[in-house]
């Protein structure tokens, strides 16, 4: 009878540590994939280096990020691991719009404020240029990037809007997965994103 107990105990650990953790929310993955990624993405170690402890990694996150909750901090280091671990960018749990047509309520979700950044899923790409019509608010002064999920970047730096509209050319080299992450130089509110493949 005794000899089943390992087995029990086992599996109880494993639900713990993986079935019980709730997705991690978008902002937080909006928020790594735009500040921790400029100087994390792409580590592919396949493990923590554990060179901080927990408390050094705690005031790490928060010298990027201010004073954020617990439950953020904990969020965003995750999301190293995620990286570390996986290779790629954590998935955000958020509809994509099948027409290329992104509106801004959903926009607004993928946005990090205290960034001036957006970060958003594209889906699945043809090899070859993308035109993306960034329509904001107001004026702005806008980077482009378009990110490979493995982090491979094409980027077009420095676009000015004129009447709140912008056009980035930028090319997929191989089909797969993108994403595009927008920086402006002032908080700027982006109202619409048109994307098109382009012959
Ligand atoms: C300016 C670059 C930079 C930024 C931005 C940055 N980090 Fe780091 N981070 C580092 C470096 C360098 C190390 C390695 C420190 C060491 O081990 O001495 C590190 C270490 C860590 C570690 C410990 C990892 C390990 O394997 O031991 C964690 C966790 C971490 N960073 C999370 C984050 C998060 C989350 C963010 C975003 C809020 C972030 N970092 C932003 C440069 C950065």
């Amino acid at each position: 009878m005794g000899k089943f107990i390992p087995g029990a105990v086992l599996l109880t650990a494993w639900a713990g540590s993986t079935l019980a953790q709730p997705p991690i929310p978008p902002a937080s993955v909006v928020r790594f994939n735009t500040l921790c990624a400029t100087c994390h993405e792409g580590e592919c170690s396949a493990r923590l280096s554990f060179r901080l402890d927990p408390g050094a990694t705690d005031s790490h996150i928060r010298r990027y990020t201010g004073d954020i909750p617990q439950q953020a901090a904990r969020e965003l280091n995750a999301l190293l691991e995620h990286m570390k671990l996986d290779c790629g960018y954590y998935a955000i749990d958020l509809p994509s719009p099948k027409d290329g047509r992104w509106k801004a309520e959903l926009l607004q979700q993928l946005h990090a404020a205290e960034e001036r950044a957006y970060f958003i899923p594209l889906g699945n790409l043809a090899a070859g240029r993308h035109r993306f019509t960034l329509t904001f608010e107001h004026e702005a002064v806008v980077s482009v990037q378009l990110v490979s999920a493995r982090f491979d970047i094409a980027e077009q730096s420095g676009l000015r809007t004129r009447e709140g509209k912008a056009a980035a050319v930028l090319v997929a080299d191989k089909p797969g997965d993108y994403y595009l992450r927008l920086r402006t130089e002032q908080p700027a509110r982006l109202l619409a994103l048109d994307m098109e493949p382009l012959r």
